[in-house]
């Protein structure tokens, strides 16, 4: 069956429900999404949302932490559209009615809502609401869009693939689309498709992303023959909580820029050796200096303290990290929290220009599926939820004027392909891979490994490539595990190119930084492109 929208958009998370919001008023919005519409990593996130909305800071000093932290690869033009749209986009938020935290009352500031400080910001910027920022735009979002009865909401309908017009070489004409209640395919025609499926976490062990997070956008453009680029750069959070059955919860930054200081099992505040900005260091540093620690001592976790801080203000500022610790038995304003690094945050991604639109006409990706260049080698934190609004309203701008082009022409339809309801199948294969990425593609990476990773991804591709073109009913997790292999695939062979150590990609056999900085693009069937 096809179905036809003006704007079909995939992924309802911040990214995704932007820019339904954005365009919702123009014409038809088919929004679907694999799960429950809250599902994703907007949900989860904790910190908050960067921006220079206070007096005594700057755009520019925004820009400049966000290119630090970048080391030398961010576009510099996009990270300028991300910090000069920030106040507005804030302004923005707040109108579709979200709740940020508020100052408690104090005469001295001059801006009304709380700034919080993170890794890498030289100064207090993040708006947050509580520790819950993600569920509270979640909600103010969800609400927002069901106002338009212009927007159809899909929940668990999984995008399978993309379409192309005619030959497969045209503008994007909409997705084949899994409706999970009846396990059969259908097409979902647009005139605008927009990728805004989130990360790629779920491709590690460890990871803070929810289960949906498995970097399905970005295998999907691959596959239609979009370019992808900066796929090396995956962010490990340094601090998730080290917990058996805590699902690496993520413990925010925010509590290291409240003054929570990491110690090692002898109680030594290591990072002060590491950084001038010790516990506050980018991302990456702080990632590699725990795994560092972890290795020399042999420890499973290092720990962050944060009894000094006080009973008072931890449950103020972190309500839901101090609950979730106290559920796995610890009471942080006693105990040091147990903390390891988890795969977070994918930098790289679908390939965009300032409009967020790939290089196949009529696809946008927005949000953490996209690469818009403005987090280079390592994001700053905080910028990916702004990323995500200013980018979806561009490409929701931008994508106008496919309205007055005459629609594309869908390809024929090819037989309806059976799903089986997900069972054990090729479970065993996805946690071999997981494992795989984790061990051999991780913090600190070296060349022989990659090799052994490059072969075994490869020939897991091999059977499933197999099994997705012969089985005659097909299965959910495969399709899944289609898209992991792909994204491992794409991430490993970047890993291979980058012959320096840049940012989060560390390699003790290159560990000099290159003296000129290049973005790695990958397409399908074409050879690897650098791009300064
Ligand atoms: P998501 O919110 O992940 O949404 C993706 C959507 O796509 C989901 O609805 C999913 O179901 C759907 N989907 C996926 N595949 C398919 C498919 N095949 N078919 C249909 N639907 C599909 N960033 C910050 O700036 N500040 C923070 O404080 C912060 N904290 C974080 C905390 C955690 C624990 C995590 C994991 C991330 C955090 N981040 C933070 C990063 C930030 O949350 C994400 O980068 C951002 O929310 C991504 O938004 P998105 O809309 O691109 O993706
Ligand atoms: C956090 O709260 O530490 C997450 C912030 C982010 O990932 O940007």
């Amino acid at each position: 069956m096809d179905r036809q929208f003006d704007f079909l958009v995939i992924g309802s998370g911040i990214a995704g429900l932007s820019f339904a919001l954005k365009c919702a008023p123009l014409g038809s919005v088919a929004l679907i999404t694999k799960a429950h519409s809250e599902d994703g990593s907007t949900n989860r996130a904790q910190g908050g949302i960067a921006s220079a909305v206070e007096a005594t800071d700057s755009v520019e000093s925004h820009i400049a932490d966000t290119l630090e932290a970048g080391a030398g690869l961010c576009r510099v033009e996009a990270v300028r559209t991300l910090a000069e749209n920030g106040p507005e986009i804030i302004r923005q938020l707040i109108d579709w009615g979200v709740r940020f935290t508020r100052q408690r009352v104090n005469p001295q500031e001059t801006y009304p809502y709380h700034l919080a400080l993170e890794g890498g910001h030289s100064h207090r910027r993040i708006l947050h609401a509580d520790d819950l920022t993600g569920a509270e735009v979640m909600r103010a979002l969800l609400e927002e869009v069901k106002k338009f009865p212009s927007v159809r909401l899909f929940e668990s309908h999984t995008a399978i693939d993309l379409l192309r017009e005619g030959d497969g070489e045209g503008r994007c004409c909409g997705a084949l689309v899994l409706d999970r209640a009846t396990g059969e395919t259908e097409r979902v025609l647009s005139r605008v498709t927009v990728l805004a499926t989130g990360g790629a976490g779920q491709v590690f062990l460890h990871t803070t992303n929810h289960e949906v997070s498995s970097g399905d956008g970005i295998a999907m453009a691959w596959r239609a023959g979009a370019e992808c680029a900066d796929m090396e750069f995956m962010q490990f959070h340094p601090t998730s909580l080290a917990i058996p059955g805590a699902d690496n919860f993520l413990i925010s930054e925010a509590v290291r820029g409240h003054g929570g200081i990491l110690r090692n099992q002898l109680g030594e505040a290591f990072m002060a050796n590491e950084h001038p900005r010790k516990d506050l260091a980018p991302r990456d540093i702080v990632a590699r200096a725990i795994d560092r620690q972890m290795r020399l001592h042999g420890l499973d976790n290092v720990w962050l303290d944060v009894t000094h801080i006080g009973d008072r203000d931890l449950r103020f500022f972190f309500p839901n990290i101090y609950r979730e610790c106290r559920k796995y038995g610890v009471e942080i304003e006693k105990t040091p929290i147990p903390v390891v690094p988890a795969a977070h945050y994918m930098c790289g991604g679908v390939k965009v220009d300032t409009n967020s639109e790939t290089t196949i006409p009529g696809l946008y990706a927005c949000g953490e599926t996209s690469c818009t260049g403005v987090h280079g080698a390592n994001r700053l934190a905080s910028n990916s939820l702004l990323e995500s609004v200013v980018f979806a309203l561009r490409a929701a701008e931008d994508a106008k004027r496919y309205l007055a082009m005459p629609a594309p022409k869908a390809p024929a339809a090819r037989p309806v392909r059976r799903f089986s309801p997900m069972g054990a199948e090729w479970k065993d294969e996805e946690l071999e891979l997981r494992t795989l990425m984790w061990k051999k593609v991780g913090i600190v990476r070296n060349d022989a490994d990659l090799a052994d990773a490059a072969l075994e991804i490869e020939a897991l591709r091999t059977r499933v490539d197999i099994a997705w073109k012969n089985s005659p009913v097909l299965n959910l997790r495969l399709s899944r595990l289609r898209n992991l292999s792909q994204v491992a695939a794409l991430l490993v062979e970047a890993a291979r190119l980058r012959h320096e150590s840049r940012g989060l990609h560390f390699s003790t056999d290159w560990p000099e930084k290159a003296p000129v900085a290049e973005h790695i693009v990958l397409a399908k069937g074409k050879e690897p492109r650098r791009e300064v």
